[in-house]
């Protein structure tokens, strides 16, 4: 939510300061696109700043009409606005005099700070809470000459989440960044240095990086990066390495960022399990630093996740319940926060986040660590909040996502669930043991049967197409079918703007089956029929049962299904696994069937309106 780039080092090899910054701004426009602006420090001691409504493009455009001058250095912003329409005042940067401050977050308390302000006689040119904070930040710089001393003070009467950068027009080589629970990551460069929302905005230039904790402040020189904490005593920030790879971060000759990233699933999860496995099949995840004992000890497991990641989060517990015999329960973050949870020092609590920093996952994870619980962060992005401050980490390696909508990354979560469950079996010598080893050995099938869902997908696509002008899909699913027909439905109402329900398909008689009349595009999710023989004819049952309205029923099943046949109009086939791993095949079809729909209705699939890929504000 908000991207934030900042850069020194006009000497340094990464080019124009504008030009690093409105790359670093590209890689992160996935956070936010309502407007982008940037503000430059000139040498000779000026501010240049330029900043437009809509998307990044808007912004290149602006600045390649009228061009802005050489500088030493540059913040720049991409919003997702939260106060304040996304108009050209309201874009960052905001300026007050010689000083210019970009802001993700949100200040709280900007009411009574704003009334101090305008009792001075300050005049306003937005409507944001960031304005506030740029007004007292020059301010600030008045009275003590020093830019970090100036942020710092401000930070500390702040109230509520934010990351802020701030440049002044007399300290040409230097951008000073304060973060309170929301994410700024630092790059390190030679003869020039890096700040970002997340490793995106800097990894064409460098891998090299710095994590800042909470309420710290740094400042950037191209020499030199310093760290302290809000009252200005310094203190050493957590060294780490990239591994993604660039590339990831591209298109790489596809038509968007969605299509890359469906295609990119078997990689995504061939890397989540690679060197997770030993030579003799065991699972070795040391990596997590978490006592063993703590482990054994667990009675309660407790997932915690928003949107997709709490669909993985589902599937998790259908997976964990069965091969540990623990207690699994899945909830919203934002809901397990302030509902006064039963939990204690024998829960697992297990907060899944492709970002690492959605602000409700975040808060849920304070709030089990609150009550003793030990957490365990399933996440994607390395430097990110939700790892730092969880107990425990197991990271997923689906690589950066940069459609805002989750593809690669929801695969590797559950990739990584059942990791964790398997591991957990494993350890508490469960006796279904024999089933562990098959299922691992199993998963390392996995990324070549995606391979073949997705070389299948021409029909799938071509439905897609026809059904360009549907008003409404409904998805339905038992079992781990069901989070699979959820994220279905959920990828076509974001993607495709169409409206579209999840339903276990059990439940479709208590209420929704209503909805079906005759036309209605049904997706039905078929488990196997080698599995629980009673689950599968019971969804072949619920098929019948919609058709028999007149639904025109769209089934996906694994090879040779035969008994779905008679009642399908159209079945996608997926190669044969276990009913517990289907999900990373079953879902594939119907990502594709969103991102192809929105694509033929002219949609742009990686960035859908009103919505950000990291979601930094309760
Ligand atoms: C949907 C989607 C969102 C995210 C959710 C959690 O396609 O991407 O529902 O899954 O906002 O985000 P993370 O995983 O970053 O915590």
């Amino acid at each position: 939510m908000c991207g934030i780039v900042g850069y020194v080092g006009s000497a340094g090899p990464s080019g124009r300061p504008l030009d690093v910054v409105l790359e670093g701004l590209r890689r992160l426009e996935y956070r936010g696109y309502d407007s982008a602006g940037v503000a430059l420090v000139v040498p000779g001691g000026e501010l240049a700043t330029a900043k437009k409504a809509g998307k990044l493009a808007n912004l290149v455009g602006e600045v390649e009409a009228h061009p802005l001058p050489p500088a030493t250095a540059a913040i720049g912003h991409t919003r997702w606005a939260t106060h304040g329409a996304p108009t050209d005042a309201n874009a960052h940067p905001h300026v007050s005099g010689r000083v210019a401050v970009i802001h993700n977050g949100i200040v709280e308390n900007y009411a009574p700070l704003k009334a101090e302000l305008l009792a001075d006689g300050v005049e306003f040119l937005s409507e944001t809470d960031t304005e506030v904070v740029a007004h007292l930040v020059a301010r600030a710089y008045d009275q003590v000459k020093d830019l970090t001393a100036a942020l710092a003070s401000v930070a500390r009467r702040l109230e509520g989440t934010f990351t802020l950068l701030a440049v002044h027009a007399d300290v040409p080589d230097t951008v000073v960044g304060a973060r309170h629970d929301s994410p700024l990551v630092v790059g390190l460069g030679d003869g020039e240095n890096f700040l970002g929302s997340d490793v995106a905005a800097f990894i064409g230039s460098t891998r090299e990086a710095l994590e800042l904790g909470q309420d710290q402040v740094v400042t950037i020189t191209p020499t030199s990066v310093t760290v302290t904490d809000l009252a200005g005593v310094t203190v050493q920030a957590k060294p780490f390495t990239v591994d993604w790879d660039t590339k990831a971060a591209e298109k790489g000759g596809f038509r968007s960022f969605m299509d890359k990233e469906i295609n990119d699933q078997p990689q995504a999860v061939a890397d989540t399990l690679l060197g997770r496995l030993d030579l003799s099949g065991r699972l070795v995840l040391d990596e997590m630093r978490i006592e063993e004992s703590v482990l054994r000890a667990v009675d309660k497991i407790v997932v915690v996740a928003c949107g997709t990641a709490a669909y993985a989060g589902h599937v998790a517990k259908y997976a964990i319940e069965h091969w540990c015999r623990i207690p699994v329960e899945v909830e919203l973050a934002h809901e397990f926060r302030y509902r006064d949870p039963v939990v204690d020092e024998r829960t697992l609590v297990v907060a899944v986040s492709q970002s690492g920093e959605t602000m409700d996952t975040l808060m849920a994870v304070r709030h089990a660590r609150e009550q003793g619980a030990t957490t365990l962060a399933i996440v994607n992005t390395h430097g990110s909040t939700i790892p730092r401050e969880a107990d425990a980490v197991l990271y997923t390696h689906a690589g950066p996502e940069v459609a805002v909508a989750s593809t690669k990354a929801f695969l590797s979560q559950i990739t990584a669930a059942y990791l964790l469950g398997l591991y957990l079996a494993q350890l508490r010598g469960n006796k279904f043991s024999d089933e562990v080893a098959s299922t691992l050995a199993e998963l390392r099938e996995m990324p070549d049967k995606i391979q073949e869902v997705l070389d299948r997908s021409d029909r799938v696509r071509e439905i897609a197409r026809w059904m360009a002008d549907t008003p409404s899909v409904l998805f339905l699913g038992r079992h781990v079918g069901f989070p699979v027909a959820l994220e279905g439905a959920l990828k076509l109402k974001e993607l495709a703007y169409i409206h579209a329900e999840g339903f276990a398909a059990g439940e479709l008689k208590h209420g929704p089956i209503a909805l079906i009349e005759p036309g209605q595009p049904v997706f039905v999710i078929v488990p196997s029929p080698r599995g629980r023989h009673s689950l599968h004819s019971k969804v072949v049952s619920n098929i019948q049962e919609i058709r028999a309205r007149g639904a025109r029923t769209l089934v996906v099943a694994e090879d040779g299904d035969d008994a779905v046949v008679p009642y399908a109009d159209e079945v996608f086939f997926v190669p044969q696994t276990s009913t517990l791993l289907a999900p990373l095949l079953t879902v594939v079809p119907l990502q594709v069937f969103a991102s192809e729909l929105a694509h033929a209705k002219g949609l742009d699939v990686d960035q859908p309106r009103n919505l950000a890929k990291s979601v930094t504000v309760e």
